[in-house]
């Protein structure tokens, strides 16, 4: 996403990297805002160890010098992601396809906090939301999504011929709904459809939410 200023999400990540506590699980979340997070709690040499929601975040991590754990070993304390748009700390993620990991690692944190720029921020939520979806799975996923009154549209890659491929070996669909009046009950329905992995509608998850701004830092506890 480029919407916002790098700035303001500099301030954001850097600001809930500096509530981690030494040696702390943490949840390394995915996109440009997270990775301000990810290189400031490699820069402060905290004794902590990261679980990658990502290919990117985990890259990341190793360059930061991050020493990496998994969900079998290791419970997360703290985990930091950005968003695609944020409404009174309902989320929609997967701009970057990485929603299905970011999810449940999210979900299992103590806390999980949300970092982003202004841009990001809207009374409702209406970005159309990624659906990941097993691979042959997305005609009949498609035509559910319809029936919910949604738009839907397989994402294509950029320098591919053909659609965009997750860490996980799916497939996503990006389906607009306009605006989400109930984002809860969406996502339950979206859960619902045979095939779909993991969608990007995050309710009801985020802890707090650290908005950088061009002047300081913004937080709030849904
Ligand atoms: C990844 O799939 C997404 O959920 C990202 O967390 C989201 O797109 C935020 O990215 P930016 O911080 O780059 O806007």
């Amino acid at each position: 996403n480029t919407g916002g200023t790098d700035e303001a999400k500099r301030r954001a990540g850097e600001a809930a990297a500096a509530e981690v506590e030494d040696g702390a699980v943490v949840g390394l979340g995915t996109g440009s805002t997270a990775a301000h997070a990810i290189r400031a709690l490699g820069e402060r040499d905290a004794e902590i160890e990261g679980v990658a929601t990502s290919f990117q975040s985990r890259q990341l991590a190793i360059e930061a010098g991050i020493p990496l754990t998994s969900l079998e070993e290791a419970s997360v304390d703290v985990a930091i992601d950005g968003a695609d748009q944020v409404a009174d700390g309902d989320l929609v993620k997967g701009g970057g396809a990485a929603h299905a990991r970011e999810k449940y690692v999210d979900a299992s944190a103590d806390r999980f906090l949300v970092v982003a720029d202004p841009s990001k921020e809207v009374d409702a939520l209406d970005y159309p939301v990624p659906v990941e979806v097993l691979p042959d799975a997305h005609p009949v996923v498609a035509e559910r999504v319809r029936d919910l009154g949604g738009d839907p549209e397989l994402r294509a890659a950029e320098r591919k011929d053909g659609p965009v491929v997750t860490d996980n070996g799916n497939l996503v669909v990006d389906c607009a709904f306009g605006e989400i009046e109930a984002p809860r009950a969406l996502a339950a329905s979206l859960s619902e459809i045979p095939g779909v992995v993991e969608h990007g509608l995050f309710v009801g998850l985020a802890d707090a939410v650290y908005v950088g701004t061009d002047d300081g830092v913004r937080v709030t506890e849904p």
